[in-house]
């Protein structure tokens, strides 16, 4: 399967959002969007009204990634604004009939989001349901922090669900993601690559991407 790559848009220069996304767009799959209430998680980032700015200059894929308490009390302007995929937090909806309904009467793709404390075990159930499992190896928040390597097991757990129940789910990881140890995260069986500081803080972005997916594609 190809690796993905989603360059996440909370490491961008925000001065000039525009720019930093159209330079990247054509090399990347997905533009990943961390959403943040100061409540869920201790940090606010960007919300509605910039994603639907950046909606404007670019066709690219947009997986946002909801970090807020009831994430999915702003889905329907979530997608109005742009978005294709809403990913949220198992530990914010415990059950999350009511989400995956709204995600899909708004048109979109369905994620759910696992902090690293967090079991396998609690999503498995709605595995089936999902377009994307979302492995966070940080705690979640924050850009910039490291990969914690605790997490290839449930990384594996992931994708031994995804085939022997022969879904279609991606397997995502976040947080801490760079060249180095991309081969590891996809020999354990992640699809879906997110990367912050790894990408935008990079002095060239564009080249960052290239090295990303070339690291991802050599297995370990
Ligand atoms: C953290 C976010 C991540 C973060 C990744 O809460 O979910 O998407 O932006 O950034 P890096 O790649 O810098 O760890
Ligand atoms: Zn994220």
């Amino acid at each position: 399967m190809a690796v993905k790559i989603a360059p996440s848009l909370l490491a961008a220069d925000f001065s000039r959002l525009g720019e930093e996304v159209t330079r990247v767009a054509p090399a990347i799959d997905w533009l990943h969007l961390d959403v943040m209430d100061g409540h869920f998680v201790p940090n606010i980032s960007f919300g509605i009204p910039v994603i639907e700015a950046l909606r404007a200059v670019t066709d690219v894929f947009f997986d946002c990634h909801i970090m807020t308490t009831n994430p999915d009390a702003y889905l329907p302007e979530l997608a109005k604004a742009g978005i294709n995929q809403a990913s949220m937090h198992i530990e914010a909806i415990p059950d999350p009939s009511r989400a995956m309904k709204r995600a899909r009467d708004n048109g979109l793709d369905f994620g759910l989001a696992m902090s690293p404390g967090t079991p396998f075990d609690s999503v498995a159930p709605f595995v089936e349901d999902c377009e994307v499992l979302v492995v966070m190896s940080v705690e979640p928040g924050y850009g910039g922090q490291s990969f914690d390597a605790n997490v290839l097991p449930k990384i594996e757990s992931a994708r031994e669900w995804v085939e022997s129940h022969g879904l279609g789910a991606d397997i995502q990881v976040d947080g801490g993601i760079t060249p180095e140890n991309a081969g590891k995260v996809i020999s354990a069986g992640a699809t879906v690559l997110v990367a912050g500081t790894a990408v935008f803080r990079d002095d060239d972005p564009l080249r960052a991407v290239h090295a990303l997916r070339r690291a991802a594609e050599t297995d370990e």
